[in-house]
């Protein structure tokens, strides 16, 4: 027996059914506000993150899948979809279409974290980029897009929470008074921070053993007048479209690219891996990687993390509404006509298998969820007729001709 790995897992229904519905949820409301599918590949060279996700961040610098492939490159799986969507737009120049660069992904990411409940090593995420647009209007117009969704799959007691880091003027004098105020502290940091202070001091506070305690004594960001403007304007319009945010100066994210707006979706509900959803600005990537000036913003938002939100709330249950059984072992052939002719009507149905007794495919049409089993048995056979046996609710066994089983079947179902 071999067993998956660990940190990956099998989604099985019914929580495979909470994925399609988050996923189908976000297409919609993607669609609603005029974006775009970006299909982009699961395996990049490693360079691509290094450059973009950052070689100071936890996530480069501990948990790629990266390796070294036959022909000698370095290649990695995608710990995130940002990176790739930038690659796609410079490669495709996509800032040449003259349409909005709002694009949104659904896919696996992989990071070698430690696994726990909530955070594994492949895990999926549904993203959203807009690329080339730098006013406030466009930060909030997507994190109402993002809230608009989890309002959508229903998910409640979320909370939105908000800040800016600035720009690269803005944080050029704070680096070296934060700098300063982590050298004092050196000794008590852990290791990978006393590394990499002096390289990315801001690092240090969204380390998972260091980050929350100096979150709350390090000294706070000044932001430059541009940038504050950005931020009040940004949340004066988010009130306009209702949605309510924390505004908190210590969220910093794990990601070297942000720049003036970022946020994070949180809900207790969820433990300590409790943020559902991730984004911000990110003004200078697409350019630092070889690109136009093209300032961006998104948000990814960690499936599995939501369908453990959902998980109370069930999908409805999608089984067959039809339950096709052969009473008899010459039924056969007239079963797979009928069960053929109620698919081809839009009915969901099943069977399980026609050489098998009466007894067997009894239980099988019980365990389905059916709400009727059809049955043709000897006396079905001859009269060119159907038996429908309710299973879900109490009621007689009945016959039709067997032309009109589906018809009969929608009329009982009122569909
Ligand atoms: P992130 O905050 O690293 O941001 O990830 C976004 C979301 O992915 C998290 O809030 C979480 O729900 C989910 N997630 C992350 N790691 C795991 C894990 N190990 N297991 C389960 N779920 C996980 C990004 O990835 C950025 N690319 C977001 C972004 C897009 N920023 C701008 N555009």
């Amino acid at each position: 027996m071999i067993n998956s790995l660990r940190g990956f897992r099998d989604i099985l229904p019914p929580e495979s059914d909470l994925f399609a519905r988050i996923e189908a949820a976000a297409r919609e409301v993607f669609g609603l506000y005029g974006y775009q599918e970006l299909r982009i590949p699961t395996l990049e060279k490693k360079e691509l993150f290094v450059k973009s996700t950052g070689d100071t961040t936890d996530i480069v610098e501990k948990e790629m899948y990266a390796f070294t492939d036959g022909g000698g490159r370095e290649i990695a799986n995608r710990p995130e979809g940002t990176p790739g969507v930038v690659r796609a737009y410079i490669e495709n120049n996509l800032g040449q279409t003259g349409r909005n660069g709002k694009y949104f992904y659904i896919g696996n990411m992989f990071r070698a974290e430690r696994p726990q409940a909530g955070r594994y090593r492949e895990f999926e995420q549904i993203g959203a980029e807009h690329i080339g647009n730098p006013s406030p209007f466009a930060d909030a117009e997507t994190i109402t897009m993002l809230v608009r969704l989890l309002e959508k799959v229903g998910a409640g007691g979320c909370t939105v929470v908000l800040n800016s880091l600035g720009c690269g003027e803005c944080r050029k004098a704070y680096r070296e008074v934060l700098l300063a105020f982590l050298r004092a502290r050196a000794e008590k940091l852990c290791e990978p921070c006393r590394g990499r202070i002096e390289r990315n001091p801001l690092r240090a506070l969204d380390c998972k053993i260091d980050g929350p305690a100096l979150a709350e004594t390090a000294p706070k960001l000044t932001l430059c007048p541009a940038c504050a403007e950005h931020f009040a304007k940004t949340q004066e319009l988010l009130k306009i479209s209702s949605v309510s945010c924390e505004v908190n100066p210590s969220l910093v994210r794990g990601l070297d690219y942000y720049t003036r707006t970022v946020f994070e979706v949180r809900s207790s509900a969820l433990g300590s891996q409790d943020a559902v959803c991730g984004g911000g600005r990110y003004d200078d990537l697409v350019k630092s990687m070889g690109g136009p000036a093209a300032p961006a913003i998104g948000w990814a938002l960690g499936v599995d993390r939501m369908a453990m939100l959902l998980k109370d709330k069930p999908a409805a249950d999608n089984g067959p509404k039809a339950f096709v059984i052969a009473a008899s072992k010459e039924a056969g052939n007239k079963s797979f006509e009928l069960i053929t002719a109620l698919r081809a009507a839009g009915l969901s149905a099943d069977f399980s298998n026609f050489e098998l007794s009466l007894k067997s495919q009894m239980r099988s049409a019980d365990k389905s969820g059916a709400a009727f089993a059809l049955l043709i048995g000897e006396d079905e056979l001859k009269a060119g007729a159907v038996a429908l046996k309710p299973l879900k609710e109490k009621g007689d066994q009945f016959t039709v001709p067997a032309a009109e089983a589906p018809a009969k079947l929608k009329e009982l179902l009122k569909l």
